[in-house]
């Protein structure tokens, strides 16, 4: 596809030529002669303030995942008022990540920069977002940043490349404007070229809105925070044993009756398929997939509590608001709960674009080893025949399916290697690694610790590529899960996820070579000023050497 080149860009389009080829001609060589001296006027008043601008080091610049290959030149491009971006117009989605871009900056420095429209009079510097067919940047989600003290150029194959490559550009303008040098405030970018893409194409979170239920609004400011830090991936744990979290229309008595608990007594709530369409779309504009979790046959008493013929633990279910595990199956031998599972399925496959379905499978002790592999083999199914890939925790790796499904290694390394022997992709999910409900250490308020403390080093000082023999080449990546147990307001969610989820982009995006915790440390303290001008309430790590901001952290109390 074309992208729009320099030299057209302070043209007026064609048509003019069309009515009379001569006069248009002649108009067209005045205006161009006009943008010749205006541009030369600009570019002189441009030399006398880049010589003023500090000198910065792209390589040390605190960017994270960090990029594959940055190539420093130390110099600067001048971010200011008269900055403007152009997009690939005719390449589906790019003229939408400059729109993002714009968005972003204008949060960050208050500057209106204009998206593709002529230039202005005293335009000086220019961000161009490109689709290009470069070989060298051919990998799903790749991307090269090109900045020089005249020009951003973004290239990219696909506009999910340049989105993950603007919120490198994003990381990479500074906190504060730099007001001393010039009429008008300027923030110097470092100059250099950076070549980037992910070690893995799985980069996720999971969300659990079961155990306590979070809000539209909190789910888009946790997209908001994956996105920043190239994720593209968010699991939405949608049911389990204290709440049925999405509306199923067929089945109407799952959020009315299944929705209405949590743990601890509090209120409960579930997202209308309004509301899920609005997340999935959300998370669209990030670049982000959606991946629904129905856990079962276990994790399931919200849903017989709504729909009792469901229940294959041979007790009655009520609504259950404590946080035991295990004591809920379906009834697996029952034609109705496959045709409930159709119809679950169906519905919210209808409303999810992304590739992938999850069906749980974890933890099922009151499902017999027989019941539980007939299950999945026929939920496998179900999950094909509305065309998704079927994701499942590591147990259903027990049963006969086939090499399109997934295993989330989250516990057992023996369900792993299962796994690896049908062919299938694992997600590694190790809950002593990766569980963001795991407490920091004995002192931090929230989360758990049965699998481990995880301060935020031994978060991020593992490898993932080579975890407990899983073959490098049957690892899809790596997903974070955020049980919400312990958490019920979003401050709580984020003292548990920030900073740990940073590490983990890190670790899923960025190669091992590239990545050591004395780098990673400093760049990490230096992602203050944004957590904080996000409202972010992240955990303050003592191993950390934060970096104050002007924005003030107010630390959540625990009542
Ligand atoms: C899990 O933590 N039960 C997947």
């Amino acid at each position: 596809m074309r992208s729009k080149s320099k030299t057209s860009l302070a043209l007026p389009s064609i048509p003019l030529l069309k009515k009379n080829p001569i006069r248009s001609n002649l108009v067209r060589s005045a205006l161009f002669m006009a943008v010749v001296l205006l541009g030369l006027s600009c570019q002189k008043e441009k030399k006398k303030r880049m010589l003023n601008l500090p000198r910065t080091d792209m390589a040390s610049e605190n960017l994270i995942p960090k990029p594959l290959k940055i190539i420093a030149t130390e110099s600067a491009f001048a971010l200011d008022q008269f900055t403007a971006i152009y997009t690939s117009e005719n390449a589906s989605g790019f003229e939408e990540v400059g729109n993002f871009l714009a968005e972003k900056i204008k949060w960050k420095t208050d500057l209106d920069l204009p998206v593709n429209a002529l230039a202005k009079e005293t335009q000086q510097g220019v961000i161009y977002i490109n689709q290009s067919d470069s070989l060298e940047i051919n990998a799903a989600e790749a991307y090269q940043l090109y900045i020089t003290q005249d020009s951003v150029v973004l290239n990219s194959n696909t506009a999910t490349g340049a989105f993950r490559g603007i919120q490198t550009l994003q990381q990479l303008i500074p906190d504060a404007g730099n007001d001393t040098l010039a009429a008008y405030k300027v923030w110097p970018i470092a100059t250099g070229k950076i070549t980037d893409s992910p070690s893995f194409e799985y980069r996720g979170s999971m969300l659990d809105v079961a155990r306590h239920f979070f809000s539209v609004a909190d789910v888009k400011k946790y997209i908001d925070l994956l996105a920043y830090y190239k994720y593209n991936i968010l699991h939405l744990h949608l049911s389990d044993d204290q709440g049925w979290r999405i509306e199923i229309k067929s089945w109407p008595l799952l959020t009315e009756i299944g929705g209405s608990t949590e743990v601890g007594g509090e209120a409960g709530g579930f997202y209308t398929q309004e509301d899920y369409k609005e997340i999935v779309a959300y998370a669209a504009k990030h670049h982000i997939t959606v991946v629904p979790e129905i856990d079962m046959p276990g994790h399931t008493n919200a849903a017989s509590a709504s729909y009792p013929i469901l229940n294959g633990n041979g007790k009655k279910a009520e609504l259950y608001e404590g946080t035991h595990v295990g004591f809920s199956t379906f009834d697996t031998r029952k034609d109705t709960v496959y045709a409930f599972i159709d119809d679950v399925v169906r519905e919210i496959s209808e409303m999810t674009p992304g590739p992938y379905f999850h069906i749980g499978g974890d933890e099922s002790h009151v499902t017999k080893k027989n019941d539980y592999i007939y299950f999945v083999e026929k939920v496998s199914k179900i999950v094909k025949k509305h065309g998704k890939r079927m994701i499942g925790w590591d147990e259903v790796a027990q049963a006969d399916i086939d090499s399109t499904s997934i295993a989330q290694f989250w516990s057992s390394r023996a369900n792993a290697e299962k796994a690896v022997s049908k062919g299938m992709k694992v997600i590694l999910s190790p809950a002593k690694k990766v569980y963001l409900d795991m407490q920091y250490d004995t002192l931090s308020k929230f989360g758990l610790h049965w699998a481990a403390y995880i301060p935020v080093d031994t978060a991020y000082v593992w490898t993932p590529e080579a975890y407990e023999g899983v073959p490098l080449k049957n690892i899809l990546g790596l997903e974070a899960p955020l049980w919400s147990e312990t958490i019920s307001t979003i401050d709580e969610l984020e003292y548990l996820a920030f900073p740990r989820a940073i590490g983990y982009s890190e670790l899923s995006w960025t190669t091992k070579e590239n990545r050591d915790w004395e780098g990673y440390k400093v760049r990490l303290a230096n992602q203050a000023p944004y957590l904080d001008r996000m409202d972010v309430k992240y955990y303050p790590s003592p191993l950390i050497d934060w970096k104050k901001s002007k924005y003030t952290y107010k630390e959540i109390k625990k009542d």
